[in-house]
């Protein structure tokens, strides 16, 4: 696996694959890997005959009392499991490479963002779609992937890609847990060991979501208070949305019935902030 830290560098090593007419999968990553990534990994590889994988935590999708000083970066660990997994190219810029000190131009994504993770994190997508619109001119990927943990973001990315006419193919992969239920994140490295099992009352809120849809409840009202039951048994947690909406729209949905429900959350546990959802085909 080549490790670069140019654009340039990207462009060649790209270009040459391309010449030879392999195709391009892209995963875009902050580092800190885990099983998660690994699995966006391991489906680009089997699905693509180059693999690049990006690594840069990218400081215009956080807001300024957010933890962009503390994200956790654990390169080494990073790129032996990349080159593990079979990754070609580790492209790993720094912030100055990606932003030029005179950098105005960004890519806003409009009504998408309103939802969910968008409300608390004002400019969160602005920043998320414009690193993305740049690796992906850089990267010039046939598919890229990503994890339906992000699920307002798979949303959003896939929005910008048809708004802006990207020749990328978006794919999205499943959640990836830990035994217990609880969704891997980088941010799970915060968690003390009382508060990693506090955590678990984002995957028991959405279990309990899932159950009371299988017992045939379809009233959104209803499930939104069972869920936030679920969380208010735990001390450390503090919802700061549970939500269910439309899977394409992220509109909210009141009946669920006739819907692709998104089901989502984000929750505080203690300082550390966690997001979670499951989608369910409601008939
Ligand atoms: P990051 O949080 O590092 O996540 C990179 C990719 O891994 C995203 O597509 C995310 O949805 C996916 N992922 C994270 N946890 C996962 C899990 N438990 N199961 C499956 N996939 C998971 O998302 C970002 O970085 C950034 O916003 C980025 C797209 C790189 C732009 O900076």
């Amino acid at each position: 696996m080549l490790v670069v830290q140019t654009i340039a560098e990207v462009r060649k090593f790209v270009g040459e694959a391309r010449e030879s007419r392999k195709s391009v999968g892209f995963v875009p990553t902050m580092g800190a890997l885990h099983e998660g990534h690994a699995s966006l990994i391991r489906r680009a590889v089997e699905r693509c005959d180059y693999v690049v994988l990006s690594v840069f935590v990218n400081p215009t999708q956080f807001g300024p009392s957010e933890d962009l000083a503390k994200y956790p970066r654990t390169f080494d660990a990073d790129r032996q499991l990349a080159d593990r997994l079979g990754v070609d190219l580790c492209f790993a810029p720094s912030a100055s490479e990606m932003y030029a000190a005179n950098c105005s131009t960004y890519v806003v994504p409009e009504g998408l963002q309103d939802a969910l993770c968008g409300r608390s994190r004002p400019g969160h997508f602005r920043g998320v779609c414009t690193v993305v619109a740049k690796l992906f001119n850089i990267v010039r990927p046939d598919v890229a992937f990503f994890g339906q943990k992000d699920a307002q973001q798979a949303v959003i990315v896939q929005r910008m890609i048809e708004d802006l006419n990207f020749a990328v193919e978006l794919e999205v992969l499943p959640t990836v847990r830990e035994p217990d239920g609880l969704a891997m994140s980088s941010r799970n490295a915060y968690l003390s060991p009382a508060q990693r099992q506090d955590a678990l009352c984002l995957f028991h809120a959405l279990q309990a979501a899932f159950a009371a849809i299988t017992r045939a409840q379809r009233d959104a009202a209803a499930i939104r208070a069972q869920m936030q039951q679920a969380i208010a048994a735990m001390p450390s947690a503090r919802v700061e949305y549970i939500e269910l909406v439309d899977a394409a729209t992220l509109k909210p949905v009141t009946g669920l019935a006739g819907h692709h429900v998104l089901i989502a959350l984000a929750v505080h546990v203690g300082a550390t902030r966690l997001i979670d959802n499951i989608v369910v085909d409601v008939t």
